[in-house]
């Protein structure tokens, strides 16, 4: 099967959650593994319940399927299993979300969760030269306290630790309400980013970039409820980690063709496309291109300034930034407009 450019392309994929990336068959291996009883038998009866009205009828589903996930070996699994898929879709650089508060409360250790999924980055720059590293995500339906234990937990994992991020329910959560995790994580020296502008207002997009300084958001799709905010994104090249599929199966956009990934793009914004949750929403992130593509005819061109904002956005030093637009440039010259 021949590629198209894009397919072809060396991509970095900024906005995955490592638990949105456990397949059926890999949930299922893991429940047998682990003894733990879970209400469906077979892939496709899991396949079959992925159809969400809004966000919040995901995550309850996102957050069972979690409970398979017990060892380290098991976030070992699931991250290599990640990260060797998306090498598949030739994926060089990967920052991915891991969210430690969807286990320890089922008491499994926090180093476990850590110790597995840093494991398997470690093995993928070996066997693929992956590079990127974790998004340790906060759940925003807790309480900053709840947030600053996990801040505690991650002390021992500071150096090694890429970003804070912040997900789950949006509606009723803003941002400000994690100001001090958010100090200390800078403090610390990690990148930030917060998912915002998924279901919730431009508000809270104002409030990422405002109160908890992120460098980055995550969707952000809705900032084009505010012409004021979509034009500051534009010169500020605020990067927006886009989701297509992910916003379709949510009902943030009713079709591909509706979404306006193509408009923020020519608004000038620093669109980046990505997979979020990648077998819940029918696709990895060559997939998002290529429907993205097809559906709202992007162009050779915009699809490759798609790919580069990738890099662009990517927590990395300038040396690998101008390596990676480098090989890039290499393997995919000058489309056609
Ligand atoms: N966790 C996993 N996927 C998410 C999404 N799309 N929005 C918020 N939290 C999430
Ligand atoms: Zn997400």
């Amino acid at each position: 099967m021949t590629l198209t450019a894009v397919e072809a392309a060396p991509k970095a994929e900024l906005h995955i959650h490592l638990e949105g990336s456990l397949e059926p068959d890999m949930l299922l291996a893991l429940a047998a593994r682990n003894k733990v009883a879970i209400p469906y038998k077979t892939a496709d009866e899991l396949r079959a319940a992925y159809d969400f009205a809004n966000l919040q009828e995901f995550l309850e589903l996102y957050w069972a399927g979690q409970s398979v996930l017990l060892t380290e070996r098991d976030f070992y699994d699931l991250t290599h299993a990640y990260l060797a898929r998306a090498h598949r879709d030739n994926v060089v650089h990967v920052e991915a979300y891991l969210l430690p508060q969807g286990h320890t409360p089922r008491g499994v250790p926090f180093a476990a969760v850590l110790d597995g999924a840093l494991a398997a980055f470690d093995d993928a720059r070996h066997a693929f030269g992956i590079t990127g590293g974790i998004i340790l995500g906060l759940n925003r339906h807790a309480t900053q306290d709840d947030a600053l234990d996990v801040l505690r937990a991650a002390t021992p994992y500071r150096d090694r630790i890429l970003a804070l991020g912040l997900e789950g329910p949006e509606k009723g959560n803003p941002p400000s309400k994690f100001t001090r995790v958010y100090d200390q994580a800078r403090d610390w020296g990690w990148h930030l980013t917060a998912h915002a502008g998924e279901e919730g207002p431009p508000e809270y997009i104002v409030e990422a970039l405002d109160v908890l300084k992120v460098a980055r958001i995550d969707h952000g799709v809705r900032c084009d409820q505010s012409p004021d905010l979509v034009r500051r994104l534009a010169d500020q090249r605020m990067p927006l980690t886009v989701c297509p599929l992910s916003n379709v199966m949510l009902k943030v956009f009713p079709a591909l063709a509706q979404h306006n990934l193509r408009r923020l793009l020519q608004a000038g914004l620093c669109v980046t496309v990505n997979s979020d949750d990648p077998p819940y929403f029918g696709g990895y992130v060559n997939a998002n291109y290529t429907q993205s593509a097809t559906a709202l005819g992007l162009t050779e061109i915009e699809q490759q300034q798609l790919v580069r904002n990738g890099f662009v956005a990517a927590f990395i030093d300038d040396d690998l930034r101008a390596r990676y637009l480098r090989d890039l440039d290499a393997a995919w010259p000058q489309g056609k407009a």
